[in-house]
């Protein structure tokens, strides 16, 4: 039963908005104010994400339908736009033009009575299979799912099904198909959700990928609307600790080769190895009908173990977005983790997603392995820049005294020697007048990458924030050790040895961390350079 619990967690947060106010997911009856531009929301509160997308204000979760088109990056959001905390889910919207700035738009999918509008993906139907295309433009295609409240409240099993709605005006408005669900139901099955469109051309059809509690499913079509079952994945591999959501499937080339493989993602609730949610995947080959791990992946995944794409904890979710100009594979997160997101403190809105990461698929020593790297675009953001000489820093060394620093909002390149007695740990501190602190960095005696949020301000929302250190094994062995940074506001992302570990972790200090130091225990850190970049807000003229 175990699985069940977050959405149990989610049905009572939901029965005790009912009880007070119109958490109503009926369409008739739905009056949810349309999500207010940014540009009037403050973007000031405290916690305030300065440049990462969070919404103006309420409540969201999963990143949802990303697909390019038309020079926009389109970024849906698991919204509730009536509270800050999770309930009748519609899809926001927002867009960029560059992926570092976000334009929010009205709520593009309501809820109605079918259900809420769950977790789904977008796509460009350029040949128009659906015929939803006019004027031999091409439809941007959704593909979500109905989860119906009533249904479930009323003890039935069979409440989630799988519908779509297509927009002819760059996806400005949405007309639900007529023909809904176009995937009902296959009876008493619980959790079956969060559909992911990709177009197979090899095979000219259209594949989606469905999260059925314990396993994955694939499910071909030629028109989006009438669909047939493939096959199973995964009941036996990879981290089974709770359900299977939010999958992702899609093609990707061996970095300098011209072979190419197939990507598997898993997301997991809970059952990450550092608590909660978290994001594992699996690198093999689709045939049009069956996802096979590569053979030096398996070990990897076998007997409930399994390859995570992020070793914090805030990371969730995350899946890429369909028709990325350039052949790029783009991903992004929702910065939050379901054992807390409810609880985080911040009063106008509640969590925010992650930076939006380019990948690639690397062969390794281990095998095939995912990198992750922030995308070039966000070097738009950069102001000022620092230069560090290679030194030894016994201690520490007080980056925001140094370059005088006004703000800890930064991103820090750091290339360090990798201590040949396997002694000592070093990273980078943030701390605050409050004698708050968080650390991020890397530990040579256990080989670990880590973060500490827990003498980082609030904590007490949840006993799950921040109980312990988050660690995550460092995965490659490289001669020295890179730690690529960036700090906001309330969160911390670490790209370390070029995007082959990844760590995100939020944090609330009670007043915002101001002074940045490159710290060293245990043993000298043997610096050898790197460079500190002030950011600037994404909302503020
Ligand atoms: C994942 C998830 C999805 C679901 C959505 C509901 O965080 O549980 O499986 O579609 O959130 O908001």
């Amino acid at each position: 039963m175990k699985r069940f619990d977050k959405l149990h967690t989610l049905l009572f947060l939901a029965l005790a908005c009912a009880l007070f106010s119109a958490c109503n997911g009926d369409a008739t009856t739905v009056k949810s104010e349309v999500g207010a531009p940014a540009s009037q929301a403050a973007y000031s509160e405290k916690h305030r994400p300065q440049f990462h997308f969070s919404p103006p204000q309420k409540w969201t979760n999963d990143p949802n339908g990303m697909v390019f088109f038309e020079g926009e990056y389109h970024l849906f959001y698991q919204h509730y736009p009536d509270s800050t905390v999770w309930g009748s889910m519609h899809w926001g919207h927002a867009v960029s033009k560059d992926l570092a700035h976000w334009e929010n738009l009205p709520i593009a999918i309501y809820p109605d009575s079918l259900g809420y509008i769950f977790s789904g993906s977008a796509v460009v139907d350029w040949k128009n299979t659906s015929g939803f295309g006019v004027n031999g433009q091409p439809p941007l295609v959704a593909m979500y799912t109905y989860h119906d409240m009533k249904g479930e409240k009323s003890g039935r099993n069979d409440y989630q099904s799988q519908a779509i709605a297509f927009s002819n005006d760059k996806g400005r408005t949405w007309t639900k198909f007529e023909g809904n669900p176009v995937m009902p139901n296959p009876g008493n099955v619980r959790d079956i959700r969060d559909p992911k469109l990709v177009w197979d051309e090899q095979r000219n059809q259209w594949v989606v990928t469905l999260a059925v509690g314990d396993h994955m499913e694939f499910w071909a079509s030629p028109d989006l609307k009438k669909w047939s079952k493939l096959s199973d994945f995964g009941k036996n591999l990879g981290a089974h600790g709770g359900v299977w959501e939010c999958p992702d499937l899609f093609r990707i080339a061996v970095e300098g080769t011209s072979e190419k493989k197939w990507a598997l993602i898993v997301n997991l609730n809970p059952g990450q190895p550092n608590g909660g949610s978290g994001t594992q995947y699996f690198i093999g080959n689709f045939d049009g009908k069956n996802f096979t791990p590569d053979p030096a992946f398996l070990p990897f995944v076998k007997d409930g173990k399994g390859v995570w794409l992020d070793g914090g904890k805030d990371n969730y979710a995350g899946v890429t977005w369909s028709d990325a100009p350039g052949g790029r594979r783009l991903l992004i997160g929702w910065m939050s983790n379901w054992q807390y997101a409810n609880k985080v403190p911040t009063e106008a809105w509640r969590n925010a997603m992650t930076l939006p990461w380019s990948l690639t698929l690397k062969k390794t020593e281990a095998g095939y392995r995912l990198f992750a790297q922030p995308v070039k675009e966000l070097e738009a953001l950069r102001t000022a820049s620092h230069e560090l000489a290679s030194s030894a820093i016994a201690s520490e060394l007080d980056l925001t005294s140094q370059f005088k620093l006004p703000s800890a909002l930064l991103e820090i390149e750091l290339e360090f020697a990798l201590p040949t007695d396997q002694k000592g740990s070093f990273g980078v501190a943030l701390s605050n007048p409050k004698g708050e602190t968080y650390r991020i960095g890397f530990d040579a005696a256990s080989n670990q990458f880590f973060s500490d949020r827990t003498k980082a301000g609030e904590a007490s929302f949840s006993v799950d924030f921040a109980p312990k250190t988050s660690v995550v094994a460092r995965s490659a062995k490289f001669k020295t050790v890179r730690l690529h940074l960036f700090f906001d506001v309330a969160s911390a992302e670490l790209f370390a040895d070029g995007g082959a570990n990844v760590m995100t972790e939020i944090f609330f200090p009670s007043e915002d961390f101001n002074t940045v130091k490159i710290f060293a225990e245990g043993g000298k850190a043997e610096l050898l350079g790197g460079k500190v970049y002030q950011l600037k807000s994404i909302w503020k003229k």
